[in-house]
């Protein structure tokens, strides 16, 4: 009765990594108990997950090195293995929400979120080249649209192409406050998808900065985004503080692989007690504001609800 925040299955999104190919299940070293999956495979997982309690889900792609180029433009190509992994899943699965991540960074021979030239990011050259890929997306039967890029003015920009071409059912989860962290770093392992030169600082933000993450989110409320994200989570409680007191939609956060990292290495070490500083964790993003939250915690969050 006094409790003041409820943390439940219900409010956790599961990142699944796909990769193209058949009977594969490689572990993430970094991130124990999370793989990189074919499509084959990774159905069962999901139903697993889904016997656990689990319906969000948002799903990465492993691209093949030979497949990337500076255009990223197998992130829309017909015989793409995400978009028909994405196509199946929703067929078998009608119930589950399920997410995409929307950047260029998987597909992108430079390994950035947008197109490069010279060493410098163009963001409004990007933008056509985001919509392409959102629209295939869509066109595939994704839910939630993932834009995790971070370019200027591109959520306006995705939802004009999106109900021009028909998707204005697809909704929007902006990354909207992503800052150029340290933290990302088992999941760029996980996917190869680091960048090949430089950092991502000219369009992530500043872990300095606060007031900035309200611009931002000003910008992607305007454009209309449908919920908005703050990345990562646990050093960023008072972002998403700010969020969730400032904007009337949804917030999420995205607990990212390397805060779940730091507690895995606890774990393995027998340093800390894993289903409490776990859960502690994913609490203290919920008090914060968070209404969902991104975590590779989720599956083993609901085993430890179940068994309790
Ligand atoms: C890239 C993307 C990243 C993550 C999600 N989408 C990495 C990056 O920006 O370099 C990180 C997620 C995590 O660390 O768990 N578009």
């Amino acid at each position: 009765m006094v409790e003041e925040t409820l943390l439940g299955v219900n409010n956790l999104i599961y990142p699944l990594f796909i990769e193209d190919g058949n009977d594969i299940k490689t572990e993430i070293l970094s991130l124990p108990g999370n793989y990189r999956w074919s499509l084959n495979l990774i159905l069962a997982e999901i139903e697993e997950c889904i016997n656990l309690g689990i319906d969000k889900f948002v799903l990465f792609p492993a691209v093949k090195e030979e497949l990337k180029d500076v255009t990223a433009s197998y992130s829309y190509a017909d015989d793409n293995y995400y978009l028909n992994a994405i196509a199946v899943i929703k067929k078998e699965f009608p119930q589950i929400s399920l997410m995409s991540d929307v950047a260029m960074d998987p597909y992108s021979s430079d390994g950035h979120d947008g197109l490069v030239k010279n060493g410098v990011i163009l963001n409004d050259e990007t933008l056509p080249i985001l919509a392409r890929m959102s629209i295939a997306q869509a066109q595939a039967g994704i839910d939630i649209l993932g834009p995790s890029d971070m370019m200027d003015g591109r959520i306006g920009f995705l939802r004009d192409s999106l109900d021009h071409a028909g998707y204005s059912q697809t909704s929007i989860m902006a990354y909207t406050a992503k800052y150029a962290s340290a933290f990302y770093g088992p999941f760029r392992d996980a996917l190869g998808s680091a960048p090949k030169n430089g950092d991502k600082k000219s369009y992530q933000m500043n872990p300095a900065n606060k007031r900035e993450a309200l611009i931002e989110a000003e910008l992607d409320y305007q454009e209309g985004a449908d919920m908005m994200m703050v990345k990562p989570a646990t050093s960023y409680l008072d972002i998403i503080h700010i969020l969730k007191e400032n904007f009337d939609i949804p917030i999420t956060a995205y607990n990212v692989s390397g805060e779940c990292a730091m507690i895995y290495a606890a774990r393995q070490n027998g340093w800390l007690d894993y289903e409490a500083s776990m859960s502690e964790m994913l609490m203290s993003i919920r008090r914060a504001g968070a209404d969902g939250i991104l975590t590779y915690f989720a599956k083993d969050f609901a085993k430890f609800v179940k068994n309790s």
